[in-house]
């Protein structure tokens, strides 16, 4: 378990810290963007190291170490599910507010992070005055923004590691005093300590894990930036963020850190949608691509010209707020394979009825819960025993085989129904995964019922989502997301 220091239990959402377990390494460059407009786009690089060798697929360790994260952010959301049940929950706000500048938009790149080692995109955002480059893990389950800084220790030892911000260097940097209702009260939720020596002291953080690793950092209101080809670059004044100190455990120590896109007034989105538009968009790149393939991370309308939609755009309601906040749920019908709709019981699509389930960029493969598991499991079956089956110690994952022979055109498509008549049909290769030269597995792994199912990011690779917060509906269609 995560626990508070200084006391008291984990009684704020909790998803950044999902990052501490992940094992991952994060980074992201911001491109060009590639046309005009004014936009921000913010550049998503794959992270879990699926270094293919050769024609081969990911090496089986990195596999593995997907495995681990997925399985252990499982257990996050899981527990913050709960929490969120019991809890009240007082200070989350709707999207209720008006939308600053509706017609603009801001991007930045946003590419596979298999170079960088780790299962999730990165994106490059510019932080302080003046600006520097960050390379920030997306996370849609994460609600703080925060990076690498040296607030106390202003001088780094062993020169200037890029990706740490020095408040000393920058003139934006504003600390939020201890002493503060927002300290004591609002950021209880990200954990703001009680430590208070004078009033003016920095409001400060500490999550500590129960594998050891733990960030700590003070709460500060800073300037985030974004480069914009047409109209220079655009700025957000006053983000809240977390300058983390002191970072330890080995899975963390190469990110910069991670951008916050839950649906949480604390969160990067909050102010970034409110700003443009109130909604953001990713084109998810193959996610064994390199990071010289790129997209963005978009807030507001992108224009429609850059990588080509390969067909409709479908909708489908954003169910956001209780019990799944500050994540982004999803309302499902039913799955088919091959066409035929499979008899999942309804409740495992219910969030009030211990079901639900999530889309989520922090999770790489789809977690089902057990039910929906063994029947499309029992689906697909069928057309993955024609390859012979290998026991590559994968656990969780159930069914995995020689890919020599695989023929993608045999393996019957997968089609996630929602209630409101959007159909979602992934790529064959987003649920028959590689996971190590020479060998596949079905990608999909089987959760305990009762509990959340989660679309994770390989799910969603070549395909545009769009997050509209405003409008509280999700848009998705495929595309290869190259720019043309
Ligand atoms: C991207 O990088 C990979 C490996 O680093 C290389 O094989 C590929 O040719 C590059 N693609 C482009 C378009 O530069
Ligand atoms: C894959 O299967 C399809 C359908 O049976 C067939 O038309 C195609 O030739 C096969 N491709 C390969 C490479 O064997």
């Amino acid at each position: 378990m995560i626990h508070r220091s200084g006391g008291g239990t984990m009684t704020g959402n909790k998803w950044l810290l999902l990052l501490l377990f992940i094992g991952s390494q994060a980074r992201a460059s911001l491109l060009p963007s590639a046309s005009g407009g004014g936009s921000m786009e913010l550049g998503l690089v794959r992270g879990h190291s699926w270094s293919v060798e050769g024609d081969g697929g990911p090496k089986l360790e990195l596999t593995r170490e997907v495995l681990r994260h997925d399985v252990n952010r499982y257990k996050m959301i899981i527990s913050a599910k709960h929490r969120r049940e019991s809890a009240p929950m007082t200070r989350r706000k709707a999207w209720e507010e008006d939308y600053l500048n509706g017609n603009a938009w801001m991007e930045a790149p946003m590419t596979a992070g298999r170079d960088y080692g780790i299962g999730e995109y990165v994106v490059q955002v510019k932080v302080g005055t003046p600006p520097k480059k960050f390379w920030l893990i997306a996370d849609t389950g994460s609600d703080l923004t925060w990076m690498r800084c040296l607030y106390d220790h202003q001088q780094p030892r062993g020169g200037h590691r890029p990706g740490v911000l020095l408040p000393a260097k920058s003139s934006t940097f504003a600390t939020i005093p201890c002493s503060s209702h927002t300290c004591k009260v609002d950021l209880m939720n990200l954990f703001s300590l009680s430590r208070c020596p004078i009033p003016s002291s920095p409001c400060a953080y500490d999550f500590r894990y129960m594998d050891g690793s733990f960030a700590k950092g003070i709460f500060a209101y800073e300037t985030i930036s974004v480069d914009l080809t047409s109209s220079g670059p655009k700025k957000l004044e006053r983000m809240l963020i977390g300058c983390s100190e002191i970072i330890k455990g080995q899975t963390l120590q190469p990110v910069d850190g991670v951008l916050g896109l839950a649906n949480s007034e604390y969160s990067f989105t909050a102010r970034a949608a409110r700003e443009f538009g109130g909604k953001f968009s990713y084109c998810l790149v193959d996610h064994l691509s390199h990071k010289n393939l790129s997209n963005h991370l978009t807030f507001g309308s992108r224009p429609q010209s850059r990588s080509p939609l390969l067909g409709d755009m479908q909708y489908t309601k954003l169910v956001l707020g209780r019990p799944l906040n500050p994540l982004y749920g999803v309302d499902i019908l039913g799955i088919s394979v091959g066409g035929t709709i499979l008899g999942i019981p309804v409740q495992v699509w219910a969030p009030n009825s211990g079901g639900g389930t999530v889309i989520d960029s922090g999770t790489s493969l789809t977690l089902l819960a057990a039910p929906a598991y063994r029947l499309i499991f029992g689906a697909l079956e069928a057309s993955l025993s024609r390859y012979k089956k290998v026991d590559e110690k994968l656990s969780p994952l159930k069914y995995c085989f020689d890919s020599t022979g695989f023929n993608e055109s045999l393996i019957p498509r997968l089609g996630i129904h929602f209630k409101d008549g959007a159909v979602f049909e992934p790529q064959v290769k987003s649920y028959v995964i590689d996971a190590a030269p020479g060998i596949k597995c079905l990608g999909l792994l089987s959760v305990s019922w009762p509990g959340v199912s989660v679309i994770g990011n390989i799910l969603q690779q070549n395909h545009l989502w769009e997050f509209n917060l405003a409008k509280g509906k999700l848009g998705f269609a495929p595309s290869s997301c190259i720019y043309i």
